[in-house]
């Protein structure tokens, strides 16, 4: 696939994503505005859509008759919550997501709190309501994104990267399961659930998407812990230097960015060789690899 080609699919995808934010997101005008305007707010003002994209990459390996759609609209609130409550004052205290003041800053705390609570009770929802005629695949896809989201994982990584920054003791154990579970598991859930809606799905396939998602999932936090130490606020959208600053524990702080770099590049090239176990042809699948770790912001 040329890099051209790569490119237009990407931006035809990122586009599916931004369209069907509009049509499965309640709208502005519902009542309490406000919530509804905050939730559209962190969810319209930028924002890479990679787990929404992966999901249907991995989806597109084998389509079926399912929309995977609200899926994508269902991963991407997810994620979007964890950033708005991610950014607050009483976790990473951050002004900048996605280029524009972050959720608290436009509105103001307990506006961002709510709006971030009703993403995630949005996506579970939209996932039950959207696939509710195929009973077996709507549990599925609630199960995957449900643990995921859940104190074991995403939150449980979360608290451990608290417990670090309180304590200061680094320990490649805790930074091994910081980033598995705060970031790891959502990407890879993105994996799984494309696997589940398409007419692919297999218990081997299953185990290969988990594989490949923990893999990408990692490298995907190592370079953002990188990008964090050598970007800048205006590439990234977002402050750079907090993770110094807020004495987080990440890939550079314990190993610096050059062996940070590659660690990163060596999970995304085991990634890419696992990918013959998904499917024989996963030219774009691949390329969102490489491009995941090639990535500058
Ligand atoms: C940021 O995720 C949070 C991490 C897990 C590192 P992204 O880098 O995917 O952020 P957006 O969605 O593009 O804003
Ligand atoms: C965020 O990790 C992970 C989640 C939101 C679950 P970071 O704190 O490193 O993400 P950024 O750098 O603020 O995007
Ligand atoms: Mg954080
Ligand atoms: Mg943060
Ligand atoms: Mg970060």
């Amino acid at each position: 696939m040329t890099k051209d080609e790569f490119k237009r699919l990407l931006d035809e995808k990122r586009k599916k994503v931004e369209e069907a934010i509009d049509v499965y997101l309640p709208k502005a005008d519902t009542r309490p505005h406000i919530v509804h305007e905050a939730m559209l707010y962190s969810m319209k003002v930028g924002g890479k859509r990679l787990r929404p994209i992966l999901l249907m990459a991995a989806y597109e390996l084998f389509p079926s008759e399912l929309d995977p759609m609200p899926a994508c609209v269902a991963i991407e609130s997810l994620h979007t919550y964890s950033l708005i409550h991610d950014d607050l004052p009483c976790m990473d205290n951050s002004d900048l997501r996605r280029g524009v003041p972050t959720c608290h800053k436009k509105f103001d705390e307990p506006i961002a709190l709510l709006a971030g609570d009703a993403l995630l009770t949005h996506a579970l929802w939209l996932l039950a309501d959207a696939y509710k005629a195929h009973p077996q695949v709507a549990a599925d896809l609630v199960c995957d994104l449900g643990d995921a989201a859940s104190s074991r994982k995403l939150i449980g990584g979360q608290v451990e990267d608290i417990l670090g920054e309180r304590e200061g003791k680094m320990t490649v154990d805790r930074l091994n399961f910081i980033h598995a579970n705060k970031t790891a598991a959502l990407i890879t859930s993105a994996v799984t659930m494309g696997v589940r809606l398409s007419s692919g799905c297999n218990a081997q396939r299953l185990e290969a998407a988990r594989q490949i998602g923990a893999k990408v999932g990692l490298a995907f936090q190592v370079i953002d812990d990188i990008l964090d130490a050598t970007s800048d606020a205006k590439t990234m959208g977002k402050p750079v230097g907090l993770d110094e600053r807020n004495e987080k524990m990440t890939y550079v702080s314990l190993y610096g960015i050059d062996e940070s770099r590659k660690i990163a590049e060596k999970l995304s090239r085991e990634a890419v060789e696992l990918c013959g176990a998904l499917s024989e042809s996963a030219d774009f699948f691949k390329a969102l690899i490489e491009y995941m770790q090639n990535r500058i912001y």
